[in-house]
């Protein structure tokens, strides 16, 4: 049967330009790859992918599997369980100090759906969306599969990453559609301070507020919600980071009212809903996981703390240790410019897995990122390794 360009589906074309424009997420294959080393009897240490290595809280785990005992298996409302979306309003309110309507949240599969949600609202082909970088290596990727164009404002590793507002203003023109901030980040774990957020939002520009990693900050930061400072917010947040829910795939998106149609149109034809079950698991989360987010934030600090020295007496550069988040980013340009050879490089012989500073932009080229989801004896062994091979390296 031919498809509607005469072909027969599948057979003799290519893939749509917004697949090959596509880059591979390097983390990911280095993971893969120690996959294969590790089936080949190798015992790798994973510090590259950014998955809380700590259990989820017990009553989302309880409160799922009681869910899924009860029947509760159906497709919800396309915006969520009204009974989560009220708890969600509730968290923003404790958290941010803001009043959220629950008609202002939709529950996604992750935050990353929330992300498709947005990027589909905003952008056309032809749009600009700034993004400060480095950055998390999916936001370009979203931009420019809805056919936008993203443009990237380099903040300053000596100065813990704050966005040059100035900067920022220098790239607006008529095609500008989004401004992307993240606070804490992904890798740089800098946290944007109140007045940098508020001047930024004084550009005009929707804001898409990239929150998951809130709540875990160190040294008594905090980050300021989106939600505190611009009216045409769009939030994205969720349960993978904070309650250490990454497979549960849970997430949500807080949006201006007159983006809330438009959302939801998109949620019922691209997702129909968010699973039901783990929705529960959401609420249990909510209401019980304080302890979950509190025991992590003070591990992590410490594997920071244990990185941050470590990594610099390797020779490694950390400029300004990070305030949030779960990583070290380090320029490791004195071993290796090319940051995807010197992590493969490392797994192949020290059996470390790191992150490529390159998956998150070319301002990343040279560097390395290191997840602070491992334990202590994790984290002083792969430095032990590291130790003995990068001197080979340099
Ligand atoms: C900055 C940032 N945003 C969003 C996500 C996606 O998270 P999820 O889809 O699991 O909510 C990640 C995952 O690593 C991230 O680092």
């Amino acid at each position: 049967m031919p498809g509607p360009r005469g072909y027969p589906h599948g057979v003799g074309r290519g893939f749509a330009a917004r697949a090959a424009q596509m880059e591979p997420f390097l983390a990911m294959e280095v993971m893969e790859r120690a996959l294969v080393l590790e089936r080949e009897g190798a015992r790798v240490l994973h510090l590259e992918v950014g998955e809380p290595d700590f259990p989820p809280p017990p009553a989302a785990v309880e409160a799922c599997g009681e869910a899924l005992r009860a029947g509760e298996t159906r497709y919800t409302d396309s915006r969520g369980l009204q009974e989560l979306r009220e708890a969600i309003a509730q968290d923003c309110a404790s958290r941010h100090g803001v009043s959220v309507e629950p008609s202002r949240v939709l529950v996604t599969s992750g935050s990353s759906a929330a992300m498709l949600l947005v990027f589909s609202l905003l952008v056309d082909p032809g749009d600009e969306v700034i993004l400060g970088t480095p950055h998390y290596p999916c936001y370009p990727n979203f931009v420019r599969a809805c056919g936008g164009t993203p443009v990237f404002v380099r903040c300053d590793p000596e100065r813990g990453y704050p966005i040059d507002v100035e900067a920022v203003r220098a790239r607006c023109n008529p095609r500008t559609r989004a401004l992307v901030v993240a606070s804490p980040a992904n890798p740089t774990g800098a946290v944007q301070s109140e007045a940098t957020l508020r001047e930024l939002a004084g550009l005009g520009l929707p804001i898409i507020s990239d929150e998951v990693y809130d709540g875990l900050v160190y040294d008594g930061a905090s980050a300021v919600s989106g939600l505190r400072v611009a009216e045409q917010v769009y939030v994205l947040d969720g349960f993978s980071k904070r309650y250490a829910m990454t497979g549960f795939r849970l997430g949500w998106l807080v949006a201006p009212p007159e983006a809330m149609r438009a959302l939801r149109t998109l949620q019922q034809n691209l997702f129909i809903s968010a699973n039901r079950f783990v929705q529960h698991a959401g609420i249990a989360a909510l209401r019980d996981g304080a302890e979950t987010v509190a025991a992590m934030r003070g591990a992590y600090e410490k594997r920071r703390d244990l990185l941050v020295d470590g990594l610099r007496a390797l020779g490694l550069g950390v400029p300004v240790p990070p305030r949030g988040a779960i990583y070290v980013f380090a320029d490791a340009r004195a071993f290796d410019g090319d940051s995807r050879r010197l992590a493969f490089e490392l797994l192949e012989r020290a059996q470390v897995g790191v992150a490529p500073g390159v998956d998150f932009g070319e301002a990343g080229e040279g560097w390395l990122r290191f997840c602070c989801a491992a334990s202590e004896a994790t984290i002083e062994e792969a430095l032990e390794r590291l130790a003995r091979v990068l001197p080979e390296l340099r």
